[in-house]
């Protein structure tokens, strides 16, 4: 047998990046790694990176510049670049970078064992296609290590969209969805490794088409109608969704299917017709304010989530009042906002860019307003009974730490009571960021 190397991990960027990761693990735990938390004993690193923004790509270049570093010390370390980074810029990390032994884009993880094979004699790889074969497939997990309660799983990756500013159907490609026994196949083996709390993912999770056994195409909520009826699965939710995606059945489930958990994150970018427009959105304010109707009207209690893009070219304050308006209009629990960043490839990369200050100041006030929100939302909560599916200890002996239905978090004592167990909780006090509450 030859001896276990460590290998470690680092993940950046969104949800899917977490998942890939975890598959990325398993699939070299096959090929005699096992995961460490710590870059210093690792025999290989993985930074698994995310190209959505500017910022968030130049951290790759600054993170391996401090890896190299670790090669002085230990010439085996081998250095690898997985993620939407490498797929948009493959060639580039490698003339820039030349401690980097391995590029990997985000269709080829499965290829993984093979490209370390390669790197081992000293070569370097790079793979950024998008092969034919399925590579969840080939990414089986390996059985059967014990589960935290709440996991993710990649049901659609890619998208079709096309918004003026997004990197994300040139990194991931076009829309592809897993069928559906697959898909049922990974939710039975994570509930018998302990999950109970599934996260479907998909970059348009809400356009999902795929296989149903009977050979048709099914939707979303087909897919969730049918995780519904596995034994020890006890909540759903998926993200992220698109406006125009919200189907009715879609909608209609989140009324009925009681394992559907009352929380939805559904971007809409900005407030203004314009700039919706111009962000190739294909929706606008008002009817975005409809599908959120139509949503309330089916589950009154659901907590709205969204990302907002501020100072996107040509924007004005009046497109910028806009947005604010739509934003009191919904009133969201939960919100992501960003300052426009320009992504070379993209059809805005070419448009004149609002003045950098302004748009600084812009989004501090979409901030301070998204804050104030979240801040009403949760005060609302005390005083209430909610589930909560326990996570993982707390700081002090006894303290517990798990997510409520609508997804904040909630600290309580419950000393005799196990991680992954669903309590009723009472929220008695709202904090920054989480609610505390007792068991009842
Ligand atoms: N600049 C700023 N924010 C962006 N997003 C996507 N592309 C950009 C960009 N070029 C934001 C969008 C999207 C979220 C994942 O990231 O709000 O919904
Ligand atoms: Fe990017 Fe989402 Fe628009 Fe697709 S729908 S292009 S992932 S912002």
């Amino acid at each position: 047998m030859a001896e276990t190397k460590k290998l470690f991990i680092k993940t950046y960027g969104c949800q899917m990046n977490v998942y890939d990761s975890e598959r990325m693990a398993e699939a070299m735990g096959g090929a005699g790694y096992e995961a460490t938390e710590t870059a210093e004993d690792a025999d290989m690193i993985l930074l698994n990176t995310c190209h959505i923004r500017e910022k968030a790509a130049e951290k790759v270049y600054s993170e391996l510049g401090r890896m190299k570093a670790l090669k002085t010390d230990r010439p085996n370390l081998k250095i690898g670049v997985a993620g939407c980074v490498a797929q948009a810029e493959g060639e580039e990390i490698m003339r820039r970078q030349p401690a980097v032994d391995l590029v990997v884009g985000p269709q080829a993880y499965h290829r993984l064992p093979e490209m370390e094979e390669k790197i081992r004699s000293g070569a370097r790889a790079l793979d950024t296609d998008f092969p034919e074969e399925d590579k969840f497939e080939k990414l089986k997990s390996r059985p059967k290590a014990k589960r935290a309660p709440a996991a993710f799983l990649t049901v659609q990756e890619g998208c079709d969209k096309f918004c003026a500013f997004c990197v994300v159907p040139y990194t991931r490609g076009a829309e592809v969805s897993r069928p559906v026994d697959r898909i049922l196949t990974e939710a039975r083996d994570l509930v018998e490794r302990g999950v109970r709390e599934i996260t479907l993912l998909g970059q348009n999770v809400n356009a999902y088409h795929g296989a149903g056994g009977d050979g048709g195409s099914k939707t979303l909520a087909d897919l969730i109608w049918q995780l519904d009826k596995v034994d020890g699965l006890e909540r759903i939710r998926f993200t992220t969704s698109h406006p125009n995606d919200m189907q009715e059945d879609l909608i209609e489930a989140h009324g009925t299917c009681s394992k559907l958990m009352p929380y939805l994150h559904l971007p809409v970018q900005s407030g203004s017709d314009k700039i919706l427009k111009r962000m190739n959105r294909s929706h606008t304010a008002e009817s975005y304010l409809r599908v959120i109707e139509r949503i309330r009207a089916a589950r009154p209690d659901i907590l709205l989530s969204g990302d907002f893009i501020v100072g996107f070219p040509e924007e004005t304050e009046a497109d910028f009042q806009a947005t604010l308006d739509l934003i009191k209009a919904v009133e969201y629990g939960q919100a992501y906002s960003f300052k426009y960043s320009t992504r070379p490839g993209t059809p805005a990369a070419e448009r004149p860019l609002v003045d950098d200050a302004e748009a600084t100041d812009r989004l501090q006030r979409l901030q301070a307003l998204l804050t104030q929100q979240q801040r009403d939302v949760q005060n609302r909560m005390v005083g209430r009974e909610v589930s909560v599916l326990l996570e993982r200890q707390g700081r002090d002996p006894g303290q517990m730490v798990g997510k409520s239905e609508y997804l904040h978090s909630v600290h309580l004592d419950a000393a005799n009571h196990q991680i992954g167990e669903i309590v009723r909780v009472k929220v008695v006090q709202s904090m920054t960021n989480s609610l505390t509450g007792v068991l009842v």
